[in-house]
Formats: C-alpha cells, sequence, structure tokens
C-alpha cells in the first residue's frame, strides 16, 4: 500500500474528490471509508454514489440495514455500513461476497471485514483539517489503484 494524504478540504472540496475517485471506478473495486463518527464517510459515499445516479431521490445511510444497494448501467454499487455488525459471518448474508465479485463496494467501518477483503483496495481515512468544517482525506491505495490516484492528485 502507498500513501497519500490531501491538503484541508472544505466540504465541496471534499465532494469533488469524492465524484473524482467515484469517475475512475469499476467493476470489483472497493474503497473502505473509516474515520470517527461523523468524519464524513456518508457524505463522502453519497457524492460517491450521485455521480452515476444523479436523479436519485436521497442517498439514506445505511446504518440500520447495513447495506444500500444502487444498480448503475456498468455495475452494482453496494455501500455497507459495519458499524452494527457484530459478527464478520453475517457479512455473507448481506451480500458482501456478491458486491466483490461483481459490484463496486463502499464500505463505512470496514474493520469487522478486513480479513474477507482483498488486498487490492483503496482506505479512505477522513481526518480532521485545519479548520473545524474542514476534512483531510489519507489514502492507502494497492497497485491497481496507483495509476488513477497519482493521475488525480497529479503525484
Ligand atoms: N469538509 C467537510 N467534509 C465532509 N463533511 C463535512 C465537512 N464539513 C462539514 N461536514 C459535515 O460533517 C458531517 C459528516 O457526517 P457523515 O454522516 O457523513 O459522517 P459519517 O462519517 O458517515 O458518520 P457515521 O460514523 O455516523 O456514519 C456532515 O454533516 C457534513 O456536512
Ligand atoms: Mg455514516
Amino acid at each position: 500500500m502507498e500513501e497519500f494524504v490531501t491538503d484541508s478540504l472544505s466540504l465541496p472540496a471534499f465532494e469533488t474528490i469524492a465524484r473524482n475517485i467515484a469517475k475512475t471506478v469499476r467493476r470489483q473495486d472497493v474503497v473502505a471509508l473509516s474515520g470517527d463518527l461523523g468524519a464524513g464517510k456518508t457524505t463522502f459515499s453519497r457524492a460517491f454514489i450521485r455521480t452515476f445516479l444523479p436523479t436519485e431521490g436521497e442517498i439514506t445511510s445505511p446504518t440500520f440495514n447495513l447495506v444500500q444497494l444502487y444498480s448503475t448501467p456498468d455495475f452494482d454499487i453496494w455501500h455497507f455500513d459495519l458499524y452494527r455488525l457484530k459478527y464478520a459471518e453475517e457479512l455473507t448474508e448481506l451480500g458482501l461476497e456478491d458486491a466483490l465479485e461483481s459490484g463496486v463496494s463502499l464500505i463505512e467501518w470496514p474493520e469487522i471485514a478486513k480479513q474477507v477483503l482483498p488486498n487490492e483496495r483503496l482506505e479512505i481515512f477522513i481526518e480532521n483539517g485545519k479548520n473545524n468544517d474542514e476534512r483531510r482525506l489519507r489514502l492507502h491505495y494497492s497497485n491497481h489503484w496507483k495509476d488513477r490516484i497519482h493521475a488525480l492528485f497529479k503525484l
């Protein structure tokens, strides 16, 4: 895994990055989103999903259902929130294997699933920025993501 940390980002800049990453995804991609409560994992996911489904109604947080599925012409986007998941065994029931095999997976609170996630993945840690309403993204990216991240951030 390589690492890149962004500058301090306002909300619009944060959402722009989410959209730009979304534009590069393909089937079988995994984006793991970590950060404290209220860090911005769902905000990132909404902007990401909205890139493919501009006319979709409200994109809700899967806090209680743990997973929300969105269909796009090219793949399904599986939006997981594993905060309330107690046992990793339940990941199959939630559809994680299907998601990994043929969809794009966006995973909030991914820690419980780390054992079963592929090594090829983008990990995003959302951290505090300089000011209250700013965030930084700490990106850990595997080989499959390298060219894309380098192009996006001109590395
Ligand atoms: N620069 C910023 N980037 C992202 N979110 C921001 C920023 N500034 C303010 N916010 C706000 O922070 C909040 C983030 O909430 P969000 O639900 O996305 O967090 P979360 O990480 O999904 O929390 P949870 O752990 O409860 O699922 C939103 O209200 C968002 O508008
Ligand atoms: Mg959330």
